[in-house]
């Protein structure tokens, strides 16, 4: 054997023992599937823990779609107060507020007048807290990523089952405008037959990274601790939707690679005095992390993630099949023999048939409101709509792991000269028979 051939021999072996190291489930004897499982109605009562600025934002949002707001955790006394007022001047009673230390939030997911926890904290507390609520029987909705492991991703899932108690995924990016119009032109059959579609995470966050306050206290940090995808789900949800995944498909195997990592090193040597603490830190967080993702229909994914150097805002937020492709930032669209030759056109013309149902409802407020262009309304205004009700939840348990996974799998691809690394199927093999796409289908 050659010595290229031996390494490259060498090489997948490692590949391969990657791959079944990280998919190697941690599954125990699982209870009956969340899947298609509706909310136990209730008028929406809420605990939320984390109110910086995403919980604050969430906050605004849950007060504006009339949902009661009556316990508030932040381990900073002065933005759980801060909260509180907000909750006040809302004209509700001021919230109980819990804000003794790291693990303050266990007495508040124990109150017997909570039906939702929502969890807006630095990244590796989203799966303690939701397993904690879970288990004393609420449901849970927590920021994205939802887990930064595959075990923690099992986590949620078993506990979820066992509790029978919702866990979901805050991912307001399948709200927005025009995510949920392009899934419902999808979904009608314009694009033809899907066959890839680009999705990313591209903010240049360097002056948050590098502040006193904010994200800047505990973002920065995951920089220091591994090379992958940290923040996967934005971009990743809808075109997930777009492609049914847990619905008819699933997300296969994935490979990645990244650039090394320069942005933040060179953003402190010009911004950040000497002899600061950050000066510490060693950042090998590469700059530009991709993502191949191959589902099990054969389709793929481009998983693009950067947030350390100058770019344009983009979650690329693309969709190609063989009858057409929408591309957003800024959004067009081509389909097979449009008018003007092969040029991208508007996508305004879709509107009057397309608009999804809230959006044509609720629009007027949520952009009012404007937290992200007014998709946060729509997702708090529906997420407590489907748990008012009792409907099932448009994104449950098996979501939020799914679209969490590739943080965990990129590293794991990454570390191991982009081997393929398989995802585990967290809806044990529901996606099979499960169809459909309950936003699109949403009726208003
Ligand atoms: N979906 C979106 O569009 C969006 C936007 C921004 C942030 N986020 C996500 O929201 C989460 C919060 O981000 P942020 O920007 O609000 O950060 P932040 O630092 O402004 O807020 C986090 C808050 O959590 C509090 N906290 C930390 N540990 C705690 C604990 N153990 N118990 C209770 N409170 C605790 C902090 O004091 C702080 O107030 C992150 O996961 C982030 O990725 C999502």
């Amino acid at each position: 054997m050659s010595n290229h051939e031996s390494s490259r021999r060498q090489f997948l072996q490692i590949g391969a023992a990657a791959a079944l190291s990280v998919a190697a489930a941690k599954t125990q004897t699982a209870a009956a599937t969340m899947v298609n499982v509706p909310f136990a109605a209730a008028t929406p009562a809420i605990g939320i823990i984390g109110v910086g600025g995403r919980g604050t934002s969430l906050l605004r949002n849950m007060l504006a779609a009339d949902v009661q707001v009556n316990a508030l955790c932040d381990i900073v006394p002065e933005k759980a107060q801060h909260a509180q007022s907000m909750v006040e001047k809302a004209g509700q009673k001021a919230p109980e507020l819990y804000t003794d230390g790291d693990h303050a939030f266990e007495k508040l997911v124990a109150r017997d007048d909570l039906n939702l926890v929502v969890i807006a904290t630095p990244w590796q507390w989203h799966t303690p807290m939701a397993v904690a609520a879970l288990k004393q029987g609420k449901n849970a909705a927590t920021e994205v990523p939802a887990a930064t492991t595959i075990e923690e991703c099992w986590q949620l899932v078993n506990t979820s089952e066992a509790t029978r108690k919702h866990c979901i995924m805050l991912e307001n990016c399948c709200y927005g405008e025009n995510e949920t119009l392009i899934l419902a032109m999808v979904r009608a059959g314009l694009f033809g037959e899907l066959l890839y579609g680009e999705a990313a995470y591209l903010h240049d966050l360097r002056g948050e990274l590098f502040s006193n306050k904010g994200e800047g206290l505990w973002r920065r940090t995951w920089n220091t601790k591994g090379n992958e995808n940290l923040y996967p789900t934005h971009g990743l949800g809808p075109v997930a939707n777009y492609m049914g995944i847990n619905r008819g498909d699933r997300f296969d195997y994935l490979v990645s690679m990244s650039t090394p990592a320069r942005g933040l090193a060179a953003y402190r040597a010009e911004h950040v005095p000497k002899g600061d603490p950050k000066w510490s830190e060693k950042y090998i967080e590469g700059d530009m992390n991709m993502s191949l993702i191959k589902t099990a229909n054969g389709l793929m994914i481009n998983l693009q993630h950067d947030v350390s150097n100058p770019h344009p805002y983009s979650r690329l937020n693309t969709i190609a099949g063989t009858k057409g492709i929408f591309k957003d930032y800024p959004p067009r669209i081509y389909f097979d023999g449009q008018a003007g030759g092969e040029e991208y056109g508007s996508i305004e013309p879709y509107k009057a048939q397309y608009e999804n149902p809230l959006w044509k409802k609720q629009g007027e407020i949520a952009r009012k409101l404007g937290g992200h262009g007014g998709m946060d309304f729509i997702e708090c205004y529906r997420l407590t709509e489907c748990l008012r009700q009792g409907l099932v939840p448009d994104l449950d348990v098996y979501d939020a792991a799914t679209w969490s996974a590739p943080f965990p799998l990129s590293c794991a691809s990454v570390a191991h000269g982009s081997a393929p690394v398989k995802f585990p199927d967290f809806t044990r093999g529901k996606w099979k028979e499960r169809k459909g796409s309950p936003i699109a289908e949403i009726q208003g």
